[in-house]
């Protein structure tokens, strides 16, 4: 495995899908629609500076449809990597804070050392944590060299493919593993937990915030040809036709009861897809989450759809034209899964407790 440090300076930025209605809704969590179906209310109210060689190989990104997309490893993951996507993967990251109240980790970590965020994407989530933990140094690792110029000297990003047999990691050296958004990433997510375990020292923590890629509606207001919805459908269709699920999200707490991961805990959060709540906060959340799907629905679906289901670029803007409407229709009151999951690695001669 090659894995290459990127300059500071660099200027870059097996199952059936459930149906729609899948499950008993949480009592606890229920969000309420605004019976207002516009939307005009205002509710809511020492950096490191080294450099070291780089292959030009990895910013040689390939282009396509209009999109680049990642030059290491190319092909392997079918999301652009351009202006427009990193802004929404900033986007994103503030939607997810603000859902999570502010925390970027549910693990309980005191004092971690070693912290290392796979899929770094724009580095956000690293650079925080190095903030927060500055006696701990966190490296970030991604296919593209899409990290920020200016970051603390306690963080580093470096070009590496997750998916190698070996993240060249002494064995039983981290503190804490954690990745965020990875669907369709990988094929078998269960190897990087593995690759986890096998890093992480005994009492060291795993963490995964992940999005499950289905719509769910708990009041019916969602038609089961909701263009959202059958988009979604075919995106997941294309992914599992790719050998790289999205669904893995409500998966994550088994996985890691599976391969040895103690204490296991999983939180699930509901983000609704446009603003049709009519509380404040998941208003607001709403309608920033409306801005990242429309930000994001062409970047999401070009290399899915032209690669894996054949279609040209012109068959892909037509079929968008009727999702985005869909994702701006205040009556359907659609939202996603933001699943958190979080496990320890036992201590050697720990029995498990019985949960
Ligand atoms: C949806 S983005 C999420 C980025 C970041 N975790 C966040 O929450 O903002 C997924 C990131 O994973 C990276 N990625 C995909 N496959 C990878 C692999 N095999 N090894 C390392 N990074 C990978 C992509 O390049 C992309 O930056």
């Amino acid at each position: 495995m090659s894995s290459l440090t990127i300059p500071p300076s660099t200027p870059l930025y097996d199952d059936e899908p459930p149906s729609p209605e899948e499950g008993p809704p949480s009592p606890r969590n229920i969000i309420e629609p605004d019976s207002d179906l516009s939307d005009n209310g205002h509710e809511t109210g020492s950096c490191d500076t080294s450099t070291k060689s780089v292959r030009e190989s990895i910013f040689n990104f390939i282009k396509e449809n209009g999109r680049t997309y990642h030059a290491y490893q190319a092909g392997s993951y079918l999301f652009p990597n351009d202006p427009p996507e990193l802004e929404r993967l900033d986007l994103q990251f503030e939607i997810l804070k603000v859902l999570f109240g502010g925390r970027n980790h549910f693990a309980p970590l005191e004092n971690p050392r070693k912290i290392l965020d796979i899929g770094t994407g724009t580095g956000k989530w690293a650079v925080q944590m190095a903030k927060k933990f500055p006696n701990a140094e966190v490296t970030g690792t991604d296919l593209s060299p899409i990290q920020p110029m200016y970051y603390p000297a306690n963080c580093k990003f470096i070009i590496d493919d997750a998916a190698e047999p070996d993240w060249m990691i002494r064995p039983s050296s981290l503190d804490y593993v954690h990745t965020r958004v990875l669907l369709g990433a990988f094929t078998d997510f269960r190897e990087i937990i593995k690759k986890a375990y096998h890093s992480l020292r005994p009492g060291g923590y795993l963490e995964s915030q992940e999005m499950y890629s289905m719509l769910f509606c708990d009041d019916g207001t969602m038609p089961p040809n909701y263009p959202l919805l059958v988009w979604q459908r075919r995106q997941d269709g294309a992914a599992m036709d790719a050998g790289r699920p999205m669904r893995i999200a409500n998966k994550l707490k088994r996985w890691y009861e599976q391969a040895g991961f103690v204490d296991v805990k999983e939180e699930m959060f509901k983000l609704p897809i446009n603003s049709w709540p009519k509380d404040p906060q998941f208003k607001m959340l709403g309608r920033f989450s409306e801005q990242n799907l429309l930000d994001g629905l062409q970047g999401f679906s070009l290399a899915w759809f032209s690669r894996v289901l054949r279609w040209t670029k012109d068959e892909i803007e037509v079929d968008l034209v009727n999702v985005r409407k869909a994702i701006s229709d205040r009556s359907v009151h659609a939202y996603l899964k933001i699943y958190v999951v979080w496990g320890r690695k036992p201590y050697p001669n720990e029995v498990p407790r019985q949960s």
